[in-house]
């Protein structure tokens, strides 16, 4: 049986996979044109960002590849109005809003003919996504990778809201292989997102230091840590991982203040920067819980080959 096409609206990919966006500059435009070029939907993390260095990425992204495109913004960043205005400027196809909510955003997309997409924790938001205008909703789990809104793994929270909505739902959270998409249609989900697979792609604009951090993971390694977001967040435990779990936080060099809402106990914008760029001791390397099943880092050319073999396997009755 064929992978179905996912639909969002007036886009519809050929392959029912969204590549999360990760921030701080680990899905820029190679990933997320590669993966929309490969039949998925790419997203470039817009958090962390410029305005002016997210509308270029989706520029570029847009010009590889006839294939859907979109952006993820925090709503919990000061520029979140700029970034979604850069972004529908450089011509996103969809606009994915995690980490709070915002109902400005529906609005500034239908005006702008780009799908909005929201991820959400309830069904009570779910429904309220909808009646707003939402094209889908992406449901995250406890087991993904960064900031985490739910205590609830996704397959016991996709269900529900399946249930309560009419629009696409698409199930994000330790998806890394096809028998994991499988999984989630079966559970009522259009689409999946991940994100941990494909940061540790060729694609990805992660240092190899921080791809060689997940082919290296073991479950002991994914720990939760206290994000200034006032949010959980999963990682892969390193020294920065450890001092922040005794309480030990690091100074903060420069506040530009770029979030809302900020506890300050020390930048984590630093810390993602610091670790795309290669210092996995002094970074923070986020990771979903399914990093301990990455073994390598393949083109996403070869993933998608790979996720579309292995999804064969399971619905022709195999195993995995
Ligand atoms: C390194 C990393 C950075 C992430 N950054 C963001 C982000 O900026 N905004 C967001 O909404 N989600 C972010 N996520 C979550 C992903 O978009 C995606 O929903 C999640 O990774 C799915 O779970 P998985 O990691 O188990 O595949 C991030 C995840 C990772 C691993």
């Amino acid at each position: 049986m064929e992978m179905p096409p996912l639909t969002i609206g007036s886009r519809t990919a050929r392959l029912p996979i969204v590549q999360g966006g990760m921030a701080v500059r680990i899905s820029m435009a190679p990933l997320a044109a590669a993966v929309a070029e490969a039949g998925g939907v790419g997203l470039i993390a817009g958090s962390g960002l410029d305005a002016d260095e997210l509308k270029r990425e989706v520029q570029a992204a847009k010009s590889a590849t006839t294939g859907v495109v979109g952006v993820n913004i925090m709503v919990a960043v000061r520029k979140f109005k700029e970034l979604v205005h850069a972004a529908i400027e450089g011509g996103a196809d969809v606009i994915v809003a995690g980490a709070g909510f915002s109902r400005d955003v529906f609005g500034w997309c239908r005006d702008a003919g780009v799908e909005c997409v929201p991820i959400v924790g309830s069904e009570r938001v779910a429904k309220l996504s909808e009646r707003f205008g939402a094209s889908a909703v992406i449901v995250e789990g406890h087991e993904a990778g960064g900031h985490l809104g739910t205590d609830e793994y996704m397959l016991d929270l996709l269900p529900r809201i399946v249930e309560s909505v009419t629009i696409p739902v698409i199930g994000a959270g330790g998806v890394v292989t096809g028998a994991d998409i499988k999984r989630a249609l079966d559970a009522g989900a259009s689409g999946v997102q991940m994100g941990t697979r494909f940061a540790a792609t060729v694609e990805s604009s992660a240092s190899d230091e921080f791809k060689s951090m997940y082919v290296n993971a073991t479950d002991e390694d994914i720990v939760l840590i206290k994000s200034p977001v006032g949010l959980p967040g999963r990682a892969i435990r390193n020294p920065l991982t450890q001092r922040l779990a005794g309480g030990d936080y690091p100074v903060i060099d420069r506040c530009i203040s770029c979030l809302k809402d900020c506890g300050k106990e020390y930048c984590i914008i630093d810390k993602l920067v610091r670790a795309q760029q290669g210092d996995v001791t002094g970074g923070l390397v986020f990771a979903g819980s399914a990093a301990a099943r990455i073994n390598d880092v393949p083109s996403v050319r070869e993933l998608m080959q790979r996720l579309v073999a292995e999804w064969e396997v399971a619905t022709s009755g195999g195993a995995r």
